[in-house]
C-alpha cells in the first residue's frame, strides 16, 4: 500500500500540488489524468522523491516519511524510497553511451552493488520479459521509440520496485509503437504490479487502470474506479476534461441500448 497524505509542493511561490491525498492498493493500477501543467509529473516525482514536498506524508509499506519545510528527509530515507519505486519517463532517458543490457544493469551494479554476473542475468531476464532480448548488445539510438521505452521499463523493474511510476509512457510514440508499450504495461498489470501512471492515452487509462485520479491545478478533483470517472464523472471539470480525450472507450463499457459516454 502506498499512501500520500496532504502533500503540498511549491516551486517558488507557485503551489503545484495542493493537499493531495492518494492511496494505491498493492497490485492495483491507477491512471493519473489531467490537463498539461496540472501537476501530474510533479506528483509522480514526489512519490519517488525526485522532488521533496514541503508538507504532508508519504507511506510506502512500512516506511513513513513526514515532510516539513524545516527538515529535509535523510539521504538514507530518500535512497530507500527510490529503491522501492521505479520510474519510466516520457522520453525514455536511456544512457546513450551504454548498450541496452548495460542500461538495465547500471543501477544494479552502481547503486545496489550487485556483482556483474548477477546483474547481467537479471537484465537478460527482464529484456526477455519485455520482448527485446535480441537487442541486448545494441545501442539505444539504433532502437525504435517503442523498443527504447521497453528497455526503460526493464531498467525500472530491475531492482524489483514495489511500485512502477510511469510519466506519459506512450505519449512520445506513434500509435503502433505505443501499442507495443501498452502491451508490456498490460502484462505487468495482469501480473499484479502496482502502478501509478500519468497518461493522456485512453487505451492505458481505460483498459489497464482500475482506478483513475483526475488532477486539476494541483488538486485531486475526483478519484475512483475508471469506469465511473469516464462514464459518470461527478465534477464538471472532470466531465469537460474526459470529453477531450479522443480515443474511444472499451466496447464492453458501452451499455446495451447505446448509452455510451456522456
Ligand atoms: N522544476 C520546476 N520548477 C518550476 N516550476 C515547475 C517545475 N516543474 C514543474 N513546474 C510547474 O509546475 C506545474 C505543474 O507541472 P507538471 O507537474 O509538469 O504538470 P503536468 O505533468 O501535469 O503537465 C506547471 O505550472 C509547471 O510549469
Ligand atoms: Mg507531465
Amino acid at each position: 500500500m502506498i499512501r500520500l497524505e496532504k502533500i503540498d509542493k511549491y516551486f517558488g511561490g507557485l503551489r503545484v500540488l495542493n493537499s493531495v491525498d492518494l492511496q494505491l492498493a498493492s497490485g492495483n493500477v491507477t491512471a493519473l489524468i489531467g490537463p498539461s501543467g496540472s501537476g501530474k509529473s510533479t506528483l509522480l516525482r514526489c512519490v519517488n522523491l525526485l522532488e521533496i514536498p514541503e508538507s504532508g506524508a508519504l507511506e510506502l509499506g512500512d516506511q513513513r516519511l513526514e515532510f516539513s519545510r524545516d527538515q529535509r528527509p535523510s539521504r538514507e530515507a530518500v535512497l530507500t524510497i527510490r529503491r522501492r519505486t521505479g520510474m519510466v519517463f516520457q522520453n525514455f532517458q536511456l544512457f546513450p553511451h551504454l548498450t541496452v543490457r548495460q542500461n538495465v544493469m547500471e543501477g544494479l551494479v552502481t547503486v545496489l552493488k550487485w556483482d556483474k554476473d548477477k546483474a547481467r542475468a537479471r537484465a537478460d531476464e527482464l529484456l526477455e520479459k519485455v520482448g527485446i532480448a535480441q537487442k541486448a548488445d545494441a545501442w539505444p539510438s539504433t532502437l525504435s521509440g517503442g523498443q527504447q521505452q521497453r528497455v526503460a521499463i526493464a531498467r525500472a523493474l530491475a531492482p524489483s520496485p514495489e511500485v512502477l511510476l510511469c510519466d506519459e509512457p506512450t505519449s512520445a510514440l506513434d500509435p503502433g509503437l505505443a501499442a507495443e508499450v501498452v502491451e508490456v504495461l498490460k502484462q505487468l498489470a495482469v501480473e499484479g504490479m502496482t502502478m501509478l501512471m500519468a497518461t493522456h492515452d485512453l487505451r492505458l487509462a481505460a483498459t489497464i487502470a482500475r482506478d483513475v485520479v483526475f488532477l486539476n491545478n494541483g488538486v485531486v478533483v475526483e478519484a475512483g474506479p475508471s469506469r465511473e470517472i469516464f462514464m459518470q464523472p461527478r465534477a464538471p471539470e472532470t466531465e469537460r476534461f474526459v470529453s477531450t480525450l479522443t480515443h474511444s472507450l472499451p466496447d464492453e463499457w458501452t451499455e446495451p441500448g447505446g448509452a455510451g459516454r456522456r
